[in-house]
C-alpha cells in the first residue's frame, strides 16, 4: 500500500503519524513545504520519498508537481491530519483519482456555518447561529439571538477572534476588531462544561473514542494569562453524564458522512443536562491530546490510526486504565524563564503519576500563550481515580510557578 502524507513533519504530532504508517507496513511518501533537511529524523526514517514544494497553498501547482514526481506510481491513500491542508488533501484525491474524502465532504468540517447547517438538518442541537458578512448583519443576528452571544470566524482555530459579548456596548466595541474576518458566525452563548469527543472511525463506524474535559472552558483559558489550562482525558467514558455527548458524536459523524480517520469534536453540557454541539474537525486534537490517549490506554494510537487508514482495522485492546491530565503553564513575567518554583515537591509527591515533563527549562524564551495552548510547557500526569487526578492537576495548576524576566 502506497500512502502519501501531507506535511509529514509539521505540526508536532505528524512525525508520529508518519512513523505509524511505516510501522504497519505502508510505503510512505511525503509532500510538504518543509525543507528535507528540516524534517525530523523520525520522518526521514519512515518515508521512502519526499517531494518538497515551495508552497502547499497553491493547490493546482501542488497537484501538477505531484503528478510529475509520481511518474505513474499510483497512490492508495492520501492522508492529512493538519487542519489547514484538509481541503488540499481532498482536492488531490479528486485530481489523482485516489479514494477517500472528497472536497464536498471535507468542506463542512472547515466551515463552521456549513457544518452547523448540515447538523441542523439532521436534527442535532447546535447553538442558534447566523452567518454575517457585514456590521449590519452582525447587529441583525444579535437582535434575533439575544445576549450573551459568541462571535467567531467561520474558519477559526485556537479561539482566535472569538468573543463572548454580553450586551450591545460590547458588540459595538468588538466589531472593528473583526474587520479582517470575511465571514463570522454569530452564535447563542451556551453556558456549561466543555468536552471533546475524539474518534478513530473506520468506514463510518467508530472504532475508538476518547473524551477529554477542558478545565476551564477554552475561551476562558484563552482570555486569562494567569490560568493554567487543564485537559483531562477521562477514564470513565461510559459515565452517565457523558452519554449524551457520545450519542451526539455518533450522530454528527453519521450526518457529516465521515469515512475513515481521526475526528475531534467539541461539545457542551449545560447545567440542566442538555447537550449542545460545539465544532468538529476531521483530524486529531492538538496540544498533545493524542499522547494523552496513549497514556490513558497504554497503546500506540499513532500506529492504530495508521492501521485504520491502511487496513481498515483497529487491533489494539482498548483498556481504559487511567485518567490523564495535562496542565499547561504560563510563566509570570516576560522574556526568558528565570525560575521554576514548586516542581521539586510535586515531583516527589507525584513521582508515580507524572508521565511527561515538558516544561520550558530555565533560560528558554517564553512562548506566546495566545498562539499556543502548550504555552511555556506542561506536566502530564495519570491516575486511575478521577478525584485524585483532579486534586493533583489543581495542585500543579496552583502551586507550580514559572517565572520569566
Ligand atoms: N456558542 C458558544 N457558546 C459558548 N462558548 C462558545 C461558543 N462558541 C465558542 N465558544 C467558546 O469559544 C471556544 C472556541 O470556539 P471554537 O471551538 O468554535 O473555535 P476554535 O477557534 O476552532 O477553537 P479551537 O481551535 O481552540 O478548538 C470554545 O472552545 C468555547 O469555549
Ligand atoms: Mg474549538
Amino acid at each position: 500500500m502506497i500512502v502519501l502524507i501531507i506535511s509529514p513533519g509539521y505540526p508536532a504530532d505528524m512525525p508520529h503519524f508518519t512513523r505509524g504508517l511505516a510501522e504497519v507496513g505502508a510505503q510512505v511518501l511525503g509532500v510538504g513545504d518543509q525543507h528535507p533537511q528540516a524534517l525530523p529524523e523520525m520522518v526521514r526514517q519512515a518515508m521512502s520519498d519526499y517531494l518538497h514544494v515551495p508552497s502547499l497553498w497553491d493547490e493546482a501547482a501542488v497537484a501538477a508537481q505531484l503528478r510529475e514526481w509520481l511518474r505513474g506510481r499510483s497512490l492508495d491513500r492520501i492522508e492529512c491530519l493538519w487542519e489547514p491542508a484538509m481541503v488540499l488533501a481532498a482536492r488531490l484525491r479528486e485530481s489523482l483519482g485516489v479514494p477517500g474524502m472528497r472536497v464536498d465532504q471535507v468542506l463542512p468540517f472547515r466551515d463552521k456555518e456549513r457544518m452547523k447547517q448540515v447538523l441542523d438538518d439532521a436534527g442535532i442541537r447546535t447553538p442558534r447561529h447566523f452567518p454575517a458578512t457585514s456590521v449590519a448583519e452582525c447587529w441583525e443576528a444579535a437582535e434575533r439571538i439575544g445576549f450573551p452571544l459568541i462571535l467567531k470566524p467561520i474558519a477559526g482555530a485556537g479561539s482566535a477572534d472569538t468573543y463572548r459579548l454580553d450586551d450591545r456596548d460590547q458588540l459595538r466595541a468588538v466589531l472593528p476588531r473583526l474587520r479582517h474576518v470575511p465571514v463570522v458566525s454569530v452564535e447563542e452563548f451556551v453556558d456549561g462544561e466543555e468536552y471533546t469527543f475524539d474518534t478513530i472511525t473506520i468506514g463510518g463506524e467508530i472504532a475508538y473514542h476518547n473524551i477529554a474535559w477542558y478545565r476551564p472552558r477554552p475561551l476562558i483559558a484563552r482570555s486569562n494569562e494567569w490560568i493554567s489550562p487543564q485537559v483531562i482525558a477521562l477514564r470513565s467514558v461510559d459515565d452517565a453524564a457523558l452519554t449524551g455527548g457520545v450519542e451526539m458524536g455518533r450522530q454528527v459523524i453519521a450526518a457529516l458522512g465521515f469515512d475513515t480517520g481521526f475526528t475531534h469534536m467539541e461539545w457542551y453540557r449545560k447545567a440542566d443536562g442538555e447537550v449542545v454541539f460545539g465544532e468538529i474537525g476531521a483530524r486529531p486534537p492538538g496540544a498533545h491530546q493524542v499522547d494523552q490517549m496513549n497514556y490513558a490506554c497504554d497503546f500506540d494510537i499513532f500506529r492504530e490510526w495508521a492501521r485504520a487508514v491502511t487496513a481498515g482495522r483497529f487491533d489494539a485492546d482498548i483498556r481504559r486504565l487511567y485518567n490523564v491530565a495535562t496542565i499547561y503553564k504560563r510563566a509570570r513575567g516576560v522574556g526568558r524563564i528565570s525560575a521554576v518554583e514548586g516542581l521539586e515537591r510535586i515531583q516527589t509527591e507525584y513521582r508515580e503519576a507524572i508521565v511527561w515533563n515538558a516544561l520550558l527549562p530555565v533560560g528558554a524564551q517564553r512562548r506566546d500563550w495566545r498562539q499556543t495552548l502548550v504555552s511555556d510547557g506542561f506536566l502530564m500526569l495519570r491516575h486511575r481515580d478521577l478525584t485524585t487526578m483532579l486534586r493533583m492537576a489543581d495542585d500543579v495548576a496552583t502551586h507550580l510557578t514559572l517565572r520569566a524576566g
